[in-house]
């Protein structure tokens, strides 16, 4: 049977790519990548498949940045066509970005069984436009398959019947898993001189936090002030580096010693992030990475979709004001965190093992 699996933005590569891997092992599954082009640079796209192992996309759609309409509507428009001269037997849509829930209204409207992958979190905050995604597709989805026992609770509660979710565990992780030993073999931490649990990271990219110049300057002040202390690496965002740029922020930033650089393909990456002190984001992925590499997370947030990672893991809400005295407690203080279940590098196994029992039901 073929599946299209749907890969759009740097996120998302690492949830297709252990799916793509399994289902080609699998001898019953023919994966069709299909790339939309939200992310497009080199550093956002192609040197994470290349680190992947992911082959060059059957289809590119080339869709590209805009407004969300734009975006959205470019990416339902071009998938239709492939969709329609392709008719794969499955759907597998990933994550929340903009491309998820467009392929998804387009695989519903054609008929085409589809499957959510990593569906049922919520922050319940509608402001963020990854919820109006995450719903959207989950109400969409004839399979949900979910990575913790909230998000079961949380379809649940929406009246979606249990018979269509599987609990399938963490497929981010199986990412970390398949290429651990390249990962060990970074060096970045040298070549930036930087020596393991004595630094920390920071990315940051959600427009709540960097399309408001008020918001980023609190959090580059506090950045500054965490810096003083503990050396940061700060790989950026295209859309943060324009608004570090257009808000005269970079440069406060790069005066107290914040290493400033382009995003870091995959392994480089999660090399930087394994050997970290502590983690400052507003990534989803990150807050489960840490929780996995049992790493302090302070999450610059008011909301979390994946509230595990707080009540098991290693990840903490924080405010720019209180970061400082957030950091410092989450690198001094024990933790008691742990990996919840099927946060284990066997999600692919048990996705492609729910597909087969699906096909024959
Ligand atoms: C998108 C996702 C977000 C995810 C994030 C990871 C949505 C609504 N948002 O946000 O959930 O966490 O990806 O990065 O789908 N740009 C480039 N080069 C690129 C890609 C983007 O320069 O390769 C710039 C463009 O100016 C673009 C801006 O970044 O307008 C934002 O890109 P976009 O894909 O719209 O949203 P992200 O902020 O990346």
């Amino acid at each position: 049977e073929r599946v299209h699996l749907i890969a759009a933005a740097r996120p998302n590569f690492m949830k297709v790519a252990p799916l793509y891997h399994a289902l080609k092992a699998s001898g019953d599954f023919t994966p069709v990548l299909i790339h939309t082009g939200q992310h497009y640079d080199a550093n956002m796209s192609d040197d994470i498949f290349a680190d992947l192992g992911l082959p060059a996309p059957d289809h590119h759609l080339g869709v590209g940045s805009g407004t969300h309409a734009e975006q959205t509507g470019g990416v339902m428009i071009a998938y239709e066509k492939i969709a329609m001269e392709d008719r794969p037997d499955w759907l597998v849509v990933v994550g929340d970005v903009n491309s998820t829930a467009a392929c998804s209204m387009v695989g519903a409207k054609l008929g085409i069984r589809t499957v959510h992958l990593e569906a049922g979190l919520r922050s319940r905050d509608r402001a963020m436009p990854e919820e109006i995604n995450r719903l959207v597709t989950d109400v969409l989805a004839d399979v949900l398959w979910t990575p913790s026992p909230d998000a079961d609770e949380n379809l649940a509660a929406e009246g979606i019947p249990v018979e269509r979710i599987t609990r399938v565990g963490n497929i981010m992780l199986d990412s970390y898993e398949l290429v651990r030993p390249r990962i060990e073999a970074e060096d970045i931490t040298e070549r930036l001189g930087l020596s393991p649990r004595g630094y920390g990271v920071v990315t940051l990219h959600r427009p709540s936090n960097v399309d408001d110049f008020r918001q980023l300057a609190r959090i580059v002040e506090a950045l500054c002030q965490v810096a003083q202390g503990l050396p940061l690496v700060f790989p950026v965002h295209p859309r943060t580096r324009q608004r570090l740029g257009r808000y005269n922020l970079g440069i406060k930033l790069e005066e107290a010693g914040v290493r400033v650089v382009e995003p870091l393909s995959y392994l480089p990456f999660m090399a930087l992030v394994s050997r970290a002190g502590a983690i400052i984001t507003d990534s989803g992925g990150l807050q489960e990475e840490t929780t996995y590499l049992g790493i302090p997370c302070l999450t610059l947030r008011d909301s979390t979709e994946r509230p595990i990672t707080v009540t098991e893991g290693t990840n903490r809400l924080v405010k720019p004001e209180t970061l400082i005295e957030e950091v410092n407690a989450a690198m001094f203080a024990s933790s008691r965190s742990r990996r919840p279940d099927l946060w284990d590098g066997g999600t692919a196994d048990r996705c492609v093992a729910d597909l087969r029992a699906r096909r024959s039901a």
